[in-house]
């Protein structure tokens, strides 16, 4: 066990860890407004700037936040500066994805994206159909810019993300920060549990232009284009096709309301709040000897059709509906249940034998959502669970009734389980819970999962699967 070795005597080097928080440009947001585009770039602190640019940083956490900022000027003149974390009740964050790298690397993937849906791409008119390809690979294929930590939504205060050492994601070059945050202002309402609430699971209002007879929502192909999982296709679910789509992300685009505004036109006139998305990362120098890296995977979404398995992170359709169960089913029984079967890890460039093992698995659910498993499909064991928690109370992170954390599963050296190891192509297969004692639109059941190729240091693997 040369690793374990090695990774006895690393943790005697010296390792200095470093602790920074960088924040998004400003984001006026009215209630029941949409924010769903990728924000400009900003300069980290410039003494920092200048000493990661020409740098490989290995970073062992990552946390995020959305805040409000407020500048108070105190009785002497002086301005003193207040942050607090925005209540889920008053700016909900659907999901995030955050981007670090060089300038030019940013503004250049900012410039390309800026008109975009984040995660469908262009509008496309229907007499261009055919340009219509896959999904996010335009932010994946682009240098100059690392993207990580992305997707986690509600959950995302309670759902820690730190990786043992000697695992790390790395980064080069970086002195700029940028992101993309799906934020919708909810406007005051406590308890997502309540009949009256439903803005964070993107109803389509009247304002919504939905042409079945050309396949468009304003004008635009669906972004991304419906491509369900076989299961979710052949029960009809209502998320799979424009012809039953009613909400969810395809109606949830940036400055769309999520009331009717001809019924309610004040609130295009209400004032706008004003927050950013804070990213506290903590980060070492890279010691190239000691650290190995880690990728996310291109699985698991659980909707995504067994065709669409290729070099396709978020390939699938991305969200479905739950329906609301039958009247008369006792309550305990209400339970959706929706699964699929995934390569781990395959991209274009990727050999499939390739062995890698996993370090860091969450799940990322809606409101509903009661568990999701990954599941090794050729042994049948079980890989991870990961459990939601639902908030309680008022403060940010435990905003009653909603969604507001879930736990990963983290391998590693010991006393942490050895990473499992399989390779590329081993088949996994997701399943998601959620109770329908309530219909719920667009709701999402993904992995983000975090894993390392094992290389020759690894040694005679023990545990390939
Ligand atoms: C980084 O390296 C480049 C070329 O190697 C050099 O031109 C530049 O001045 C360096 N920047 C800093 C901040 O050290
Ligand atoms: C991005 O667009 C701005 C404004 O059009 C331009 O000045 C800048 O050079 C562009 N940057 C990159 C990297 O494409
Ligand atoms: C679903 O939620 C309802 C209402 O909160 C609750 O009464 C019921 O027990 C839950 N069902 C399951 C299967 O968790």
């Amino acid at each position: 066990m040369w690793r374990t070795l090695f990774i006895a005597s690393a943790a005697a080097l010296p390792q200095e860890e470093h602790t920074i928080s960088v924040y998004s440009r400003p984001i006026r947001l009215r209630p029941s407004e949409v924010h769903n585009r990728m924000d400009a770039p900003v300069a980290l602190p410039p003494d920092l700037a200048r000493r990661l640019a020409n740098t490989t940083i290995a970073v062992s956490s990552f946390e995020v936040d959305v805040v409000e900022v407020v500048h108070a000027r105190g009785r002497d003149g002086s301005f003193s500066r207040h942050e607090r974390s925005a209540p889920l009740y008053e700016a909900y964050n659907h999901h995030f994805l955050t981007f670090l790298g060089t300038e030019e690397g940013l503004w250049r993937i900012y410039n390309h994206s800026a008109d975009m849906d984040p995660i469908g791409g262009e509008c496309v008119k229907p007499a261009h159909a055919h340009h219509v390809g896959g999904t996010n690979g335009h932010l994946a294929k682009k240098s100059g810019f690392s993207q990580f930590g992305g997707a986690s939504g509600a959950e995302f205060r309670n759902n820690p993300h730190r990786v043992p050492a000697p695992y790390a994601f790395l980064l080069s070059g970086v002195t700029h920060f940028a992101s993309v945050l799906h934020l919708i202002g909810t406007g005051g309402v406590r308890d997502h549990s309540l009949e009256h609430a439903p803005l964070l699971e993107c109803p389509c209002t009247p304002q919504r232009h939905i042409n079945l007879a050309r396949g468009t929502i304003d004008g635009c192909l669906p972004r991304p284009p419906f491509r369900c999982s076989d299961q979710l296709r052949a029960q009809g679910n209502s998320g799979c096709a424009l012809e039953t789509y009613v909400g969810g992300y395809r109606c949830c685009e940036d400055g769309a309301f999520l009331v009717d505004t001809d019924k309610m036109p004040d609130v295009v006139r209400r004032p706008a709040a004003t927050y950013h998305l804070k990213l506290t990362m903590t980060f070492r120098e890279h010691l190239p000897e000691r650290d190995i890296e880690l990728h996310p995977t291109s699985c698991c979404d659980v909707t995504e059709p067994a065709a669409a398995a290729v070099d396709s992170f978020l390939g699938g359709n991305v969200e479905y509906d739950i329906p609301q169960c039958a009247e008369g089913t006792p309550q305990h029984e209400c339970v959706h249940v929706a699964t699929n079967v995934q390569p781990l890890d395959l991209s274009a460039h990727g050999d499939p034998d390739e062995l890698v093992e996993l370090v860091h698995a969450v799940g990322h659910l809606h409101y509903g959502g009661t568990s999701i498993e990954l599941i090794d499909e050729l042994s049948g064991q079980l890989v991870c669970r990961s459990v939601p928690t639902y908030g309680t109370g008022t403060a940010a992170g435990d905003e009653a009734g909603y969604l507001v954390g879930i736990q990963p599963c983290v391998w590693g050296p010991p006393p942490l389980k050895p990473p499992p190891r399989f390779k590329r192509s081993h088949p996994m297969r997701t399943i998601a819970y959620y109770n329908s004692s309530r219909a719920h639109t667009g709701v999402m059941s993904l992995w983000l999962m975090s894993a390392a190729v094992v290389d020759e240091r690894g040694g005679a693997p023990t545990a390939v699967q």
